[in-house]
């Protein structure tokens, strides 16, 4: 019986670390690929990681989106629909990423999120 359980538990821990593996695959961030696309567009003219500059620390809207399912959605629309944003009251249209790989844009969705 006790040998048993041990199987079950065992074959309960396997199928937990295979999907934690699948899981943890899916949010994989490729920060170098992400730096550089930042660096290509041009944000760090306006955003830092962790200083606020014309536009809000990247740990700022890390901290905004977390634990929301739809913030890596969001942060893709506002990367590549150039929406109006403010500064010092004047406004102009939010650059867009440098990009038009889906999959790019979506890793340095993903690098803003985890900062
Ligand atoms: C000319 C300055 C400027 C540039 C260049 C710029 N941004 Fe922004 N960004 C802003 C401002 C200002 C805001 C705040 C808008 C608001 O809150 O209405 C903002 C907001 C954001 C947000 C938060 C969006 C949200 O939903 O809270 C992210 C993420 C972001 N920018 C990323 C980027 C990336 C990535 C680039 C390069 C492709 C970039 N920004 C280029 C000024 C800039």
């Amino acid at each position: 019986m006790a040998r048993n359980h041990n199987r079950l538990f065992r074959l309960l821990l396997g199928i937990g670390l295979a999907s934690g593996a699948l899981t943890l695959q899916a949010q994989a961030v490729d920060t170098a690929a992400a730096e550089q696309l930042l660096e290509a567009s041009k944000c760090g003219k306006c955003h830092s990681v962790d200083k606020q500059k014309d536009g809000p620390a990247y740990k700022k809207t890390a901290a905004k989106y977390k634990g929301k399912a739809d913030g890596e959605a969001k942060l893709v629309t506002h990367l590549t629909t150039a929406p109006i944003i403010e500064i010092d009251g004047v406004k102009e249209e939010h650059s867009k990423v440098k990009s038009k790989d889906d999959a790019a844009i979506k890793n340095l969705a993903r690098y803003i999120l985890s900062r």
